[in-house]
């Protein structure tokens, strides 16, 4: 019988990455590594004495041959671009202060930010040991880690930062010899900064809180992501979050490799997004004048996911969702704020949509999409246009149709779609919409158009079957917003039958359920390849900055594994929790000392011992 120390002992020793890699192989050295390890960037293509050199000019650009066993580009030639000494990290470029967001801005951002995660706000993985283990001792150290080589092997498409789906390779592979050696090699610098981000998950701060180490060299890491598209939804319409609150949100899905972040940013509750040509907008439809997000904040925000490899996709949700609008442009919404019965006109208080057969919703639509789309376009190859849970009834109300007959509607959904549509793409930009507008309008979509599904499995089997390209993100498992009961004031004349006042997605779904989602569930092999990944949804009608960091993660660390790693492990088989849950505890420790208030998914109990925390294991 196989002794439970040695299991307990094997598997501390494999945890760390997250999400799970293609392959990982490692053995059990001990490397430290200092704060003045050098990192050395070298790049393909043509000699590149480029500004970010130009500002060292003691270091001449010289050539680095590949070795032969890191890929197909063994016989190019790279050169070196720049090296970072200690005193580089903190130098923050004015990567603030530019349009758009280049691969040397990725790569300069990387290593810097790798350098502080490694050096700032490292782990002391107690919780990940016996009582008593034995810590490696500083003063063992013989060789440390001392080169850490970037190569980026391809010259970066000029889209690299806001590419559309699967446009830039985010592959990468991670060498650390016993000799101290660190090499990342990468295609794009997408890829260059995901194999920092697993470099630093590699290495543990000491009690002393003075040294860094891994245990795990030599190290060799293959990994490229399962889905192009791996995201989180923030709506930041029903709560107010600061641009910091929203930062932090970017921050831990870089961390756990995700490439998109969605901001739901207008709804019928408030409309915090300032539009300078429609000032009145945001002042009066934001909760609080101030309680608003500038021009300079929405630059701001998309350059602080682009720089880490996350483009942002922002969503005005129209055409229902829009009541905010009638505080500054009461003539535009229809059926506003009917109450009590809101329930016939709208799927939450306060309804009003916009009107669908009027000239001057289409005036307000050109205005608004020409002021703040070319504003999107420097880092977003997206628009999200909504369109989802618009309410027939709602346009009985509606004196520009005055009914709630399919047949007159559809017509009218139709044209409204493809007027937004066509902004969208005169603006450079792809336009993504709600399942809706295509399952239930029946409107007819660009091919251009991802489709992104939220009620169930078989829509995102319909729509890949009409061709389009789907995202996931059934609400029964990917609603994060789900299981914390009613927000709705329940009157005491119906008390008794909403008792005990669920809401409409309970329960919670904890991330063993976030985890176990098949993207592909339902969908034939012919059309798998239009599902092109998800999206873990941040519904805030009961989550403020206060809550929104656990609201968040680790589950949306569960979707990103999912998304990265694919729901399936190397054997075909899906995805053990017993092999994740030490690793995603992990995550979770690292996501606080990056500032994200994550939940705790175990006791210490279970991650320092091991295999006592399993329920029915087989031992495979
Ligand atoms: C880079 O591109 C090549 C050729 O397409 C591919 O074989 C390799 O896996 C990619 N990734 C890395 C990290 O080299
Ligand atoms: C839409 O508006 C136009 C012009 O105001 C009107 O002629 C037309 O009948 C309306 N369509 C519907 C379906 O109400
Ligand atoms: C359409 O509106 C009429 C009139 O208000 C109403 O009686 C009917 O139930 C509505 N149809 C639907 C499907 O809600
Ligand atoms: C869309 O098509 C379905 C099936 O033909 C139909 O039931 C539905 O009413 C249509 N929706 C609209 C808005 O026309
Ligand atoms: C694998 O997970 C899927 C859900 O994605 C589930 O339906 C299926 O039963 C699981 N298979 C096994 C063998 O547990």
């Amino acid at each position: 019988m196989r002794s439970p120390l040695h299991i307990l002992h094997f598997l501390s020793l494999v945890s760390a990455l997250w999400p799970q890699p293609i392959s990982y192989e490692h053995g059990s050295v001990v490397l430290f590594i200092k704060k003045d390890v050098q990192f050395y960037w070298y790049e393909a293509g043509a000699r590149n004495v480029g500004s970010v050199a130009d500002q060292h000019p003691d270091q001449q650009p010289f050539t680095f041959a590949s070795n032969s066993n890191t890929g197909p580009n063994a016989q190019e030639t790279l050169k070196l671009r720049k090296r970072y000494t200690e005193s580089s990290f903190d130098d923050v470029n004015d990567w603030d202060v530019e349009e758009g967001v280049s691969g040397h801005d990725i790569i300069d951002y990387a290593i810097k930010s790798s350098w502080r995660t490694l050096f700032r706000w490292n782990l002391y993985p107690w919780k990940f040991h016996p009582r008593n283990w034995d810590e490696p001792s500083p003063q063992d150290q013989t060789t440390g880690v001392s080169e850490i080589h970037i190569r980026l092997l391809h010259a970066d498409p000029s889209n690299v930062a806001k590419p559309l789906a699967g446009e830039v390779d985010e592959s990468y592979i991670l060498k650390l010899d016993e000799g101290g050696k660190a090499t990342i090699s990468a295609n794009s610098s997408v890829g260059i900064a995901r194999g920092l981000t697993s470099f630093t998950q590699l290495f543990y701060k000491h009690s002393d809180e003075k040294h860094v180490y891994t245990p795990y060299a030599p190290v060799t890491i293959h990994d490229a992501p399962k889905f192009q598209h791996r995201g989180i939804n923030l709506d930041v319409s029903r709560n107010w979050f600061t641009v910091a609150d929203i930062k932090r949100q970017v921050d831990a899905l870089a961390y756990n490799k995700m490439n998109r972040f969605h901001l739901h940013v207008t709804d019928s509750q408030s409309w915090p997004l300032e539009i300078p040509a429609l000032p009145e907008l945001a002042a009066k439809g934001a909760y609080r004048p101030d309680l608003v997000y500038t021009p300079r904040d929405l630059k701001h925000i998309q350059r602080y996911a682009a720089i880490q490899g996350v483009e942002m996709i922002t969503e005005l949700d129209m055409p229902g969702h829009t009541s905010s609008i009638f505080y500054s442009q009461p003539e535009l919404i229809a059926a506003f704020n009917i109450q009590p019965n809101w329930d016939t006109y709208c799927a939450e208080p306060p309804c009003g949509t916009l009107k669908l057969n009027s000239s001057a919703v289409d005036a307000f639509l050109d205005t608004l999409f020409d002021d703040l789309l070319p504003r999107i376009s420097p880092y977003s190859s997206y628009f999200h246009t909504g369109g989802d849970e618009v309410n027939k009834n709602a346009y009985n109300l509606d004196d520009t149709v005055k009914s709630n007959d399919s047949a007159v509607l559809q017509p009218l959904m139709q044209k409204f779609v493809d007027r937004n549509h066509d902004r969208v793409r005169a603006a450079g930009l792809t336009p993504v919409v709600w399942e809706e507008m295509l399952l239930e309008w029946n409107v007819t979509l660009g091919s251009d158009v991802i489709v992104q599904s939220w009620q169930s499995d078989e829509a995102v089997a319909s729509i890949v079957e009409k061709g389009y390209k789907a995202l996931v993100g059934n609400y029964n498992y990917w609603y994060l917003d789900c299981g914390k009961g009613q927000w709705l004031d329940i009157d005491p004349s119906i008390s008794a039958q909403q008792y005990p006042y669920y809401d409409y997605c309970a329960p919670f779904h904890n991330w063993r359920l976030a985890y176990s989602v098949d993207p592909y569930a339902g969908v034939p092999a012919e059309n798998q390849h239009l599902v092109i990944g998800g999206e873990a949804h941040m519904w805030n009608e009961q989550t403020d900055p206060v809550n929104v960091d656990r609201m968040i993660w680790p589950r949306g660390s569960a979707v990103a594994e999912v998304l990265w790693s694919g729901p399936k492990d190397a054997e075909g088989r899906n995805r053990s929790q017993i092999d994740a849950s030490p690793r995603l505890s992990e995550m979770r420790e690292r996501l606080v000392l990056l500032g994200v208030g994550a939940e705790p998914i175990q006791m210490p109990y279970c991650t320092m011992d091991g295999m006592q925390c399993q329920l029915g294991y087989t031992g495979n």
